[in-house]
Formats: C-alpha cells, sequence, structure tokens
C-alpha cells in the first residue's frame, strides 16, 4: 500500500483519538472473485506483499477469510543510520517506514497475525499463518473439497500496511466434487454476494486471462450488484500462460466487456513457482520484466501489474475519504469550538506554553492542510491503457 496514504490515515486516526471522536473515514473492504483457480488468493497476496495465503490448483480456498489490516507503528529501535538521523530531525515525530528492511533488534516482531479463534497467540512466522489456515479450513470441512460459508478471521498488524479489510472467497464453480453439496453453485454465489452486496465493498473481479472474458464469472457476478462499474476492477490474471500472438490489449482499451474503472493485467506466480517456494518479491520483478519486454505491453508497461493495481486501489480509497470530507470537516469544526470556548475560560493562551489544547488545534489544522494536499494531489493518476 502507498506510504503517504498510510501516513494520512494515520495522522487522521491519531488527530481524532486524541480528540476523543471517532475516526469517521470507514474504509471500504476489499473483495477478491471470480472462477475457481482464477488466481483470487494469489493476486490478494501480491497486494499484501506477503506469503501467508493457501494457494493452488482445485478449490484450495474454502472458506472465506476476511483479513483485517491494521496499522501498527514499529516499536523498534531500527539500526539504520539514515533512519535515525530522519528521526532525530522530526524531533520525535513518529515515521512510518515505507520498507521491510529496517533491522530490529528487539524480540518484538515487528508483524504478526492473531485468529480471532485463537485469541492472544501471535503468529510472526506466516508459513505458520499459512498452516494455521489450511488446518481451520479442514475442521470445519473437512479434506475433501467441502465448503463452508463461516469465515475466518484474521489479523494482520504491521507498520507496512493500511488499515483495511481484504476478503479472500471460495470461487464460483458448477458441478459438485468431493463432499460438496448438490447446489454448490448457489451456495458459493451466495457466500459471494453476502460480501460485494455491501455498497462499501471494492470488487477485484479476476478472470484468467486464457479463458473467455465473456463467460467471465466474477464479472457477471459484479454486474448483478454494481451495474454502474463504479467499484469493480477487472483484474487479468495468468497473462504469461496466453498462447504466443495473443494478448489481452482489447480488453484493456475496453473494446470487449468496458469497466469504468478498468481492468489491470497481472502475472503472479505458477504452480511450479508455489511448489519451489519463489519469493514474493522475486516473483514481483519478474512480472515487472514480462511487462516491460512483452511487445504488446511494453509501451503501457506502467499500466500493467500489480503495483499499478495497489495504485489504483489507493487511488479509489483516496476518492471514498475525500467524499467522506464534508462530514470529517464538520466533525472537525465542532471540536475546534469546544477547545476554542476551552481556551477562552482559561484565559490568555499565550501564557501557557503546554497547552493541550492547542497542541491539539495545531494538531488538526496541520493534518487539515495536509490531507487536502495529498487528496487533491492523487486525483489525475486514474489513466485508461
Ligand atoms: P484461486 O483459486 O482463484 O484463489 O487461485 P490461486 O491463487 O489459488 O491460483 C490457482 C493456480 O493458478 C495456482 O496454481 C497458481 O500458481 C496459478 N496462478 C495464479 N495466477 C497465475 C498467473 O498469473 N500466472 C500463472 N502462470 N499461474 C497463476
Ligand atoms: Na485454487
Ligand atoms: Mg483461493
Amino acid at each position: 500500500m502507498d506510504a503517504s496514504l498510510i501516513k494520512t490515515v494515520n495522522k487522521l486516526q491519531d488527530a481524532f483519538s486524541t480528540v476523543g471522536v471517532q475516526n469517521p473515514v470507514d474504509l471500504p473492504q476489499i473483495v477478491v472473485i471470480g472462477s475457481q483457480s482464477s488466481g483470487k488468493s494469489s493476486v490478494l497476496e501480491n497486494i499484501v506483499g506477503r506469503d501467508f495465503l493457501p494457494r493452488g490448483t482445485g478449490i484450495v480456498t474454502r472458506r472465506p477469510l476476511v483479513l483485517q489490516l491494521i496499522n501498527r507503528p514499529s516499536q523498534n529501535v531500527k539500526t539504520d543510520a539514515k533512519a535515525d538521523a530522519k528521526a532525530d530531525a522530526k524531533d520525535g515525530e513518529t515515521e512510518i517506514p515505507n520498507t521491510r528492511e529496517s533491522i530490529n533488534i528487539n524480540d518484538e516482531p515487528d508483524e504478526w497475525g492473531e485468529f480471532l479463534h485463537i485469541p492472544g497467540v501471535k503468529f510472526s512466522d506466516f508459513n505458520k499463518i499459512r498452516e494455521e489456515i489450511v488446518k481451520e479450513t479442514e475442521s470445519k470441512t473437512g479434506k475433501n473439497a467441502g465448503i463452508s460459508p463461516s469465515p475466518i478471521n484474521l489479523r494482520v498488524f504491521s507498520p507496512y500496511v493500511l488499515t483495511l479489510t481484504l476478503v479472500d472467497l471460495p470461487g464460483l464453480t458448477k458441478v459438485p466434487v468431493g463432499d460438496q453439496p448438490k447446489d454448490i453453485e448457489k451456495q458459493i454465489k451466495d457466500m459471494i454476494l453476502k460480501y460485494i452486496t455491501k455498497p462499501n465493498a471494492i470488487i477485484l473481479a479476476v478472470t484468467a486471462a486464457n479463458t473467455d472474458l465473456a463467460n467471465s464469472d466474477g464479472l457477471k457476478l459484479a454486474r448483478e450488484v454494481d451495474p454502474e462499474g463504479s467499484r469493480t476492477i477487472g483484474v487479468l490474471t495468468k497473462i504469461d500462460l496466453m498462447d504466443q500472438g495473443t494478448d489481452v490489449v482489447d480488453i484493456l482499451a475496453g473494446r470487449i466487456i468496458p469497466l469504468r474503472l478498468g481492468y489491470v493485467p497481472v502475472v503472479n506466480r505458477g504452480q511450479k513457482d508455489i511448489e519451489n517456494r519463489k519469493a514474493i518479491n522475486v516473483a514481483l520483478e519478474n512480472e515487472r520484466q514480462f511487462f516491460e519486454n512483452h511487445p504488446s505491453y511494453k509501451s503501457k508497461a506502467q499500466y500493467c501489474g500489480t503495483p499499478f493495481l495497489a495504485r489504483k486501489l489507493n487511488m479509489i480509497l483516496m476518492h471514498h475519504i475525500r467524499n467522506t470530507l464534508p462530514e470529517i470537516k464538520s466533525k472537525i469544526q465542532v471540536v475546534l469550538q469546544k477547545y476554542q470556548a476551552e481556551l477562552q475560560s482559561l484565559g490568555d493562551p499565550l501564557d501557557d506554553g503546554n497547552n493541550h489544547a492547542n497542541i491539539v488545534l495545531n494538531i488538526i489544522t496541520e493534518f487539515c492542510t495536509e490531507f487536502r494536499t495529498i487528496v487533491d494531489g492523487s486525483s489525475n493518476e486514474l489513466s485508461t491503457f
């Protein structure tokens, strides 16, 4: 997630909690939908930038996974000299690191996960998180392809994420296998509809590029709840598996099934990469090279791949926050008036350098200015292919 957005939303949350007002920015949930094995879990994982979701051929995701990302500033002393200098210069102001490169010298993990069904247990090894998801899936659904609408709730605490909820869902499928119910198609459809009907949901409709877009289950379902296409992003996976000489340029240009927010082509790790445990940063670098060297995409490579998808998501979040700005402003106004009255009853504020109300006023004023700049500055970023 974009570091400046994380910083802004964090400041907003801090400013509001300082003055005891509940944060009015209710960030959207991001929900992935599409056919079985279209690459939904892979896309989510790439957006988060960590390996922790079960992926693979066949029906792997068999219960909804509600993943709550929670931003939590790093508690660790950094050994990075540059970061230290920066922290000194800012005189104690909390800095949000943009990368995971700083080295911890404390024992406390910077990032960890916690499951609702095992309260208090911190998972700092993300492989163990994946194992627990598999175990917990099997405990409700057995090992033989069964499904369940009962969600697994996972919270991930990290300095590198935006406080946001992502939902991974089982894929749409028509023919029951194993222990699956006869009406599997309807059961999964109902499960998905429950999450994407919420007007606050951003739908990532995932379609494998080596299948026919006109038959895309994800797009069809998205259209049922978002006919205007105002909160649906098309994601085209498996571009690397397309037949030689074919490409998705017509789809990206909106000539096949136009989508208001457009499509983003991506290359995730293939089954071999999963088996060989290819690291996520290596996979993202390979993806970049793929689009930069491909004759069909190289002239528009900046509109391809996971980083562009992440930027697009940030844009939508910004627009969402911008729409709630009037509400935020009026809440701030009320708080300002309250403190101004308090200041007056205290006498001349200059008498007291440490006046708490003054500090709060400054935080909020500074925040408002910065917030407008960031929100306005990002408004021209949505480009089409
Ligand atoms: P889901 O069932 O929709 O969640 O799909 P998964 O993320 O589990 O992926 C299903 C299979 O497709 C896995 O074997 C992935 O490695 C593979 N896969 C997903 N995306 C891509 C891609 O862009 N390229 C290639 N080659 N394989 C992919
Ligand atoms: Na799968
Ligand atoms: Mg999956």
